[in-house]
């Protein structure tokens, strides 16, 4: 889908909240205050009525629309925009006991209760049918209401459900997919342990022991969930097609493939809680923060897109909900604004008094006012963003090096027995984090990309742990390489086809051996505490790194080896090789490395192919986004330390005070700086910035 520049109701950066007037519908001064409070901190929209079904329709074909529109007048007459909820990511306790087949069961074949929330039945007929009437009403009735910005659809789609109707749908799907019940066990290598189906009947929704089948059941869980938001969004379509539809992700999710999900919506929104926790290496988690921003903005296309939630303060999920230390909360937001956010909303406005998050961060605490250091921060941040309208519509600025992201080789890799888990979150992402932050470190600006992308719009593409790669990718990826560009696997590249099973003739497949000039023999497993000796040039001066928890046995095939392996009882064995291929190069790094290790190659490698660089100290970035007016370059200390940069004839503002800075300058912990073309201090914007040349900003 070709996304416009603009999302269509923004005429500045929108602000606001997630906000439940329902929860509060006894206590109309609060009701009241809440939009005189919104304006205090220049908020412009607020998402309602997530959750709201039962206040809305109490009982069947009854419905108490009044405290709605009194909100939705309320808001227009404020001149607030609204993100009005389809409210079916919770059900209705007389749905559920009506018909008892909308809750989900679980894989141990028990239904679960209708509490908590995110557990419809996404197959079930009555539950699709019954979320197409409430979201007709919602159109019929505010479709055309002057403050309908936007139509937030359910909440945060996850899960799976085992129920009999969701294996029928399995099964059709696995029909339509593979025709025969032959096929299907062909593919699924199903003589394996005795697991030839005879009947499609017999085809369980979870078997661990069968690799292809929890891969397939991935894929259907997502192909489900869309055409259940499909559903959701035709009555929307078909009654008020002016208003965009979105719904909000959760960023890497597993259970749902975003870059699909992306070609159905209107415009993207993301919900991101980085969960700062100001420790000496908390400038990663802001990295990982950049890294997921990068990926909203693929999904995106490029072009701006909603943060709908994050929180103002603390979490009350977390393990430890620490505060958020000064500085850090206004640069999480300018940071999502510097990657492609239009919007920033927040969950949540208020405080309720009760139920699970009393005592998650929110604009409003229980005190009920304005005095908290909370909502001062937050009407700072409201204020500096209504200075930032030049950027509205902007995209960020397109990087020469792309990284590839896919749920096909994640959801492989974790239904293979063998390699190893990862130690955060699932192995897949945390390698394609690494890279991420190794080469953001290098200072070179990456995109993310899906499998299908246009590879040719790129001078250098990774791709991480490519585990699962089909003979499309994989040419396509050749192809690129042989046309001039250079590409980057790493260890776990091309073990499996699209089915899950083990590509022959040697890894990486498919074919792929004499395209990288290696054979990837064995992997060696490391346990936790134990370091694998890397030497080589290409790690800079220190010429030599540490492999952790997975080191390939490579060996060259007509490969020049860049890096070899300095301990074990494969010393010697080459680890990072290079190609010529074509006009362009290959290069595979067999194991998982050091930080550092990461770094140094790739300066080394963008040196080498002479790629655009800005060289800053650890912790610092920049991010411009680029439009009509020139480029707006935002400058981030993402660590708790001072860092002396020099920002030679450039001027830039702190963002905290307005003050302008250029020369040799002392960035604050958490600073963020924002260059000339905005002065925050008193709202100028100079119709032609002078652009940032890539070394302009220097280290000190
Ligand atoms: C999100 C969810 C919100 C709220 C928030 C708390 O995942 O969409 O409704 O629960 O988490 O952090």
């Amino acid at each position: 889908m070709k996304r416009p520049n603009r999302l269509p109701f923004c005429e500045r950066i929108l602000y606001g909240a997630d906000y439940n007037p329902d929860q509060w519908l006894d206590d109309e001064t609060v009701l009241l205050e809440d939009v005189a409070l919104m304006r205090k901190i220049n908020a412009t929209s607020a998402s309602i009525g997530i959750f709201s079904w039962t206040a809305l329709e109490p009982s069947p074909g009854i419905y108490t629309f009044d405290w709605l529109d009194t909100t939705m007048d309320r808001f227009a007459k404020a001149g607030l925009k609204v993100f009005l909820a389809t409210p079916t990511a919770s059900k209705p306790m007389w749905l559920s006991e009506l018909h008892p087949e909308i809750r989900r069961v679980g894989r141990d074949g028990r239904r679960e209760p209708s509490g908590g929330r995110h557990n419809h039945c996404p197959t079930s007929p009555v539950y699709r049918e019954a979320a197409q009437r409430i979201n007709r009403e919602l159109a019929l009735r505010y479709g055309r209401h002057p403050s309908l910005a936007l139509w937030h659809v359910g909440n945060e789609f996850n899960g799976e459900c085992h129920c009999e109707r969701c294996k029928g749908a399995f099964h059709d799907w696995l029909r339509r997919r593979y025709g025969s019940l032959g096929d299907l066990n062909r593919v699924w290598w199903t003589s394996f342990w005795n697991h030839t189906f005879t009947d499609w009947s017999q085809v369980p929704t979870f078997d661990q022991s069968i690799d292809g089948l929890t891969l397939d059941w991935l894929r259907f869980v997502n192909d489900q969930h869309v055409s259940f938001i499909e559903n959701e969004m035709a009555p929307l379509r078909d009654l008020a097609p002016q208003v965009p539809c979105t719904t909000n992700f959760m960023g890497t999710n597993h259970t749902t493939n975003y870059w699909q999900w992306s070609r159905t919506l209107d415009c993207i929104s993301n919900d991101i809680y980085p969960l700062h926790d100001d420790r000496e290496d908390s400038w990663r988690k802001s990295l990982g923060s950049d890294f997921t921003h990068s990926l909203v903005r693929g999904f995106a296309g490029g072009n701006p897109w909603i943060m709908m939630e994050c929180s103002p303060s603390s979490v009350n999920w977390g393990k430890v909900n620490k505060l958020k230390r000064p500085g850090v909360h206004l640069q999480e937001v300018l940071q999502a604004v510097a990657n492609g956010a239009d919007v920033v909303h927040y969950f949540q406005w208020r405080k309720g008094r009760g139920g699970f998050e009393k005592f998650h961060g929110a604009v409003i605490d229980h005190e009920g006012g304005s005095d908290s250091r909370v909502f001062k921060e937050c009407a700072e941040v409201g204020r500096v963003l209504q200075t930032l309208s030049p950027v509205v519509g902007l995209s960020p600025s397109r990087a020469p090096v792309a990284l590839v992201y896919d749920w096909e080789a994640r959801w492989a890799l974790e239904a293979s027995a063998g390699p190893k888990r990862g130690t955060y979150g699932d192995r897949y992402t945390e390698a394609c984090v690494e890279h991420f932050r190794a080469l953001r470190s290098s200072g070179v600006e990456v995109d993310l990309v899906s499998t299908d992308a246009d590879f040719s719009a790129y001078r250098m593409v990774v791709t991480p742990a490519l585990y699962l790669l089909t003979d499309d990718t994989a040419r396509r990826l050749a192809e690129f390489a042989a046309a001039g560009g250079a590409w980057v696997a790493t260890y776990l590249t091309g073990y499996v086809d699209g089915n899950n099973r083990c590509w022959r003739g040697g890894f990486p497949g498919p074919c792929l051996r004499e395209v990288f000039g290696l054979w990837n023999e064995e992997v060696d497993y490391l346990l936790d505490d134990e370091r694998v000796r890397i030497q080589g040039s290409v790690f800079g001066a220190a010429g030599c790194t540490e492999a952790t928890d997975i080191v390939e046995r490579l060996h060259s095939e007509g490969a020049q080896t860049l890096a070899t392996v300095a301990s074990e009882f494969y010393a010697g064995s080459p680890i990072v090789l290079q190609n010529n291929w074509g006009l362009g190069k290959t290069v595979y790094v067999g194991a998982r490395l050091a930080e550092e290790g990461y770094i140094g190659f790739y300066e080394h490698l963008a040196a080498k192919l002479g790629l655009p660089r800005l060289v800053l100290p650890r912790g610092v970035i920049r991010k411009t986004r680029i439009g009509a007016d020139g480029p707006v370059d935002f400058l981030f200390n993402y660590t708790r330390h001072e860092a002396a940069i020099d920002l030679g004839e450039a001027t830039f503002h702190r963002v905290s005070s307005g003050a302008a800075c250029s020369g040799k300058t002392t960035l604050l912990p958490y600073d963020s700086l924002l260059s000339g073309a905005l002065l925050p201090s008193n709202l100028r914007h100079t119709q032609n910035p002078t652009r940032s040349t890539q070394n302009e900003l220097q280290p000190s």
